[in-house]
């Protein structure tokens, strides 16, 4: 009986030390204070103007657009200029979004491109890796931002490959902050910095095994990082959930995504949550068997938007959902939306789905999330709205806090057996100031249940 006074005398204990983490790091993000308003942002496909022409942008819906994107000319090592027939439109973006909306803040992205991969990732590897190019190239994309009238800038670097890679990526991203800064004194304004990363802080997909973003300089010198929590699944030859909030079976869920960069100890201040407006499709081995993990024969159709197989933009699939023969269905245990069609099988973030992810990042209390892309939006801007509703809606309520029990929601669930490149243990391990706290709740949470079942039980 001596054991119950003893129980609780440690679990209250243990709060008192999970408060005092969270203070910390909450008090070390309020003196950030790096924007003043948290982030509602949204890509913009330049390549897709035509379908999603900067005109349609409904512009009271985000708080920061990223023009995306131009490339690393390889030759001089300087942000490429887009062809000809795009230049108008890199030199008009800004100044029309802001007519619409001056409180907006826009970015430019320079991006490798996902179509030759290994052609930019070598430049950027490169440039990176040398001080004069990357004086050259932070010279010429502070020139393009400022002469174009954006007030930052994005690297989306997809993605650096080796430690080397990750070690010059350090070194750029601090070379570019005091560049930015220096040029902030001669300047009415200061450019914003940001990197488009990985969904997880240590790369799966790689042939070495100790490929880890470099978390400090990352902190210290970005305004934040977006991480792309989505694309878990393109490979599958199985149909999948491809962004799904939970996983129990994998690594690969947008929870874990947060959970890693949390862990390795971005503050949540700095990580700001990626949101897909596109589906996955496939084609079914058999049409019978239309479950999660079903058998398929291939990706589904090339699709007009994304110009890819199995990539359906959220507009192309409002289309399909027209016909009422579909059903939509929900899979509420990993946060998914799906349905099957004849032969084709479709999973993809829908207005529940995206509800459900804002709410865990402002749980999270991170600084914001993206959209990937908002070209893919239908036309009344649907997922925009719904994301932008649920954020500000629940952000200005003094009594967000805890209510719906989030913390409690499934943790990122082990690897699957095949993969032991990193734990979620491993990854907790490496962590600074954030993993006590996630150890102590689900602690103090095993604890809580085992005097349920003492009372229940004397
Ligand atoms: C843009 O979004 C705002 C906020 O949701 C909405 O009130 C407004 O009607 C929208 N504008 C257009 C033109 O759809
Ligand atoms: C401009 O954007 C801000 C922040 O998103 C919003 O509060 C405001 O209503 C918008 N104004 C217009 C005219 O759309
Ligand atoms: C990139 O290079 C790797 C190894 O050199 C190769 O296996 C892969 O197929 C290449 N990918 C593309 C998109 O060219
Ligand atoms: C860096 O690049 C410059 C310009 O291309 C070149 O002259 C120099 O040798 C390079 N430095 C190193 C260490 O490779
Ligand atoms: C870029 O380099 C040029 C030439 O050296 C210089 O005049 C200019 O001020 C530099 N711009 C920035 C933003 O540093
Ligand atoms: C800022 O202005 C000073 C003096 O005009 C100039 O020497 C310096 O190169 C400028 N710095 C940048 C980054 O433009
Ligand atoms: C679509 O992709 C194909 C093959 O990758 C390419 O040849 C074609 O030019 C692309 N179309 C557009 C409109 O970009
Ligand atoms: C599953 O999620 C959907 C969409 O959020 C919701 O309408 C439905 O009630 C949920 N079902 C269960 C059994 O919780």
């Amino acid at each position: 009986m001596g054991q119950l006074p003893v129980s609780l005398l440690l679990i209250f204990h243990l709060l008192i030390l999970s408060t005092v983490q969270h203070t910390t790091a909450q008090q070390e993000c309020a003196s950030l204070k790096k924007v003043p308003h948290p982030v509602r942002a949204g890509y913009w496909f330049s390549h897709l103007a035509r379908y999603s022409p900067v005109s349609n942008i409904n512009t009271s819906l985000y708080s920061h657009l990223y023009y995306y994107s131009l490339s690393l000319d390889d030759t001089n090592f300087h942000v490429a200029l887009p062809p000809d027939d795009q230049l108008p439109l890199l030199a008009t973006f800004s100044t029309a979004v802001k007519a619409k909306n001056s409180s907006l803040k826009t970015l430019l992205s320079i991006a490798t491109d996902d179509c030759q991969t290994n052609i930019s990732n070598a430049a950027f590897s490169a440039m990176a890796a040398n001080q004069t190019l990357r004086a050259a190239f932070i010279n010429s994309t502070i020139e393009l931002a400022r002469t174009n009238a954006f007030d930052g800038l994005d690297l989306a670097w997809q993605f650096p490959s080796s430690s080397s890679d990750m070690a010059s990526l350090g070194i750029l991203l601090a070379e570019w902050r005091a560049h930015i800064n220096e040029e902030a004194q001669n300047s009415s304004s200061r450019l914003l910095l940001t990197a488009t990363v990985y969904f997880s802080n240590h790369l799966f997909d790689v042939p070495a095994d100790n490929v880890d973003y470099p978390i400090e300089a990352i902190s210290d010198n970005l305004d934040w990082a977006n991480a792309l929590c989505f694309g878990y699944h393109k490979n599958s030859d199985v149909t999948a959930f491809d962004a799904p909030l939970y996983d129990k079976s994998s690594h690969f869920s947008t929870s874990y995504s947060i959970t890693s960069w949390l862990a390795a100890g971005i503050p949540e201040c700095k990580l700001v949550m990626g949101v897909p407006l596109y589906g996955r499709s496939w084609f079914l081995r058999n049409k019978m068997k239309n479950e999660p993990g079903a058998p398929v024969v291939a990706t589904g159709p090339r699709q007009k938007m994304s110009n890819q197989t199995g990539m359906i933009a959220y507009s192309e699939i409002k289309e399909i959902l027209k016909d009422p023969n579909i059903v939509l269905l929900n899979d509420n245990q990993t946060v998914s939306a799906y349905f099957h069609s004849g032969g084709l099988w479709v999973s993809f973030d829908s207005l529940e789905v995206v509800e459900v992810k804002i709410e865990f990042a402002l749980q999270k209390r991170l600084l914001g999330y993206f959209l990937w892309p908002i070209s893919f939006d239908d036309s009344d801007y649907t997922l925009s709205k719904q994301a932008s509703d649920v954020w500000l809606r629940n952000h200005d309520s003094p009594y967000y806090e805890d209510v719906n029990g989030f913390e409690q929601t499934p943790s990122p669930a082990p690897l699957p057996p095949q993969d032991h490149s990193l734990t979620p243990s491993a990854a907790l391990s490496r962590s600074k100031q954030r993993s006590p706290t996630t150890h102590l709740s689900h602690l103090n949470l095993y604890i809580l249940l085992f005097l349920l079942f003492y009372l229940t039980t004397i």
